[in-house]
């Protein structure tokens, strides 16, 4: 157990230890998003772009319902640095969400109908929400390995700084850092109820059986909507671009079958030296995000997405 203070009882109490003091900072950003945002700003190219953005839409819902399936057994955690681990957590999130509200905002003002994204993966996970305790969590585990697995290919090369244009690019960097800052919390909570039940097989058929869909689905209506199904050459050219041999979603999804190894944790795989580099890169002395850093984040473990406040604060 780690203690950050004194236990002389005639000394100060005993300061709880924070995310930040753990490794899991709440960064409290402000994005500047341009007011004339770049329209395709993946590769100039409709289809990927709306992928993005689709991306960009599920997020909110997504990430709300994996603080709550942490935050129900955040009781069951005794320990001073892991009960740290998760206020982090769930305080990044939180940022995370906010600042996709605002991106979302920007990308509807665009004319992008993300609305529609968001709430098909809302309702999917609804679903999900009918399911035990045991197994959101189980899900969310999932779920999160996905997104450290997204997040270590997107920081990993500069395939993605070339691909996406600097009006979004720091967004999605900011939020991969993060994802990777704390990519084991859920699964180290999954662990404290046991990780050896039936609800870790049970989790990658049922996030395919309800959130797939729903991603697929909001996708599609983004690309119709825009009229991009009568372009195929641009059809052929995102799914070059995302699915064709070595490409962004296929090297994502080759990873994703470790989940299942009997020995899976999510920190056997080493990322501390890719997230020490970003974290300078963003966030050291001339890091491009530096300027963008407001006041810390009231860390609380009952923190939950609706509580970030509003999704644009008044300077
Ligand atoms: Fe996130
Ligand atoms: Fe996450």
């Amino acid at each position: 157990m780690t203690e950050t203070a004194t236990s002389n009882p005639t000394g100060p109490r005993p300061r709880r230890l924070t995310g930040g003091d753990v490794g899991i900072p709440p960064r409290h950003l402000d994005f500047r998003l341009p007011t004339e945002m770049v329209r395709w700003a993946y590769a100039d190219n409709a289809t990927a772009t709306l992928f993005l953005a689709m991306l960009s839409a599920i997020f909110p819902p997504g990430e709300d319902f994996f603080v709550r399936s942490v935050v129900h057994f955040r009781d069951r955690v005794r320990e001073e640095e892991l009960r740290a681990r998760v206020a982090g957590f769930t305080a990044q999130e939180v940022i995370h969400s906010r600042e996709h509200d605002r991106l979302n905002e920007a990308f509807t003002a665009r004319g992008f109908p993300v609305h529609v994204p968001e709430r098909a993966v809302a309702l999917a996970l609804t679903v999900l929400d009918r399911t035990s305790p045991r197994q959101q969590l189980a899900c969310t585990a999932l779920m999160e390995h996905f997104t450290a697995v997204m997040a270590e290919d997107i920081l990993g090369s500069d395939e993605f700084a070339r691909r996406v244009h600097t009006d979004i690019r720091e967004l999605w960097h900011w939020h991969a850092l993060e994802e990777l800052e704390h990519k084991s919390v859920t699964w180290d909570v999954y662990e404290l109820i046991g990780t050896d039940g039936p609800e870790r097989r049970r989790a990658a058929p049922l996030v395919v059986a309800t959130v797939l869909p729903a991603v697929l689905f909001g996708w599609a209506y983004l690309l119709v909507q825009q009229g991009v199904w009568r372009r195929p050459a641009d059809l052929r050219e995102g799914y070059r671009l995302l699915f064709g041999p070595g490409q962004f979603v296929r090297r994502v999804l080759r990873r994703m079958p470790v989940f299942g190894h009997p020995r899976f944790h999510p920190d056997r795989h080493d990322t501390r030296e890719l997230e020490a580099r970003w974290r300078e890169t963003l966030f050291g002395d001339d890091g491009a995000l530096a300027g963008q850093l407001r006041r810390p984040l009231r860390e609380t473990q009952d923190l939950s997405p609706r509580d970030a406040g509003p999704a644009r604060p008044t300077p």
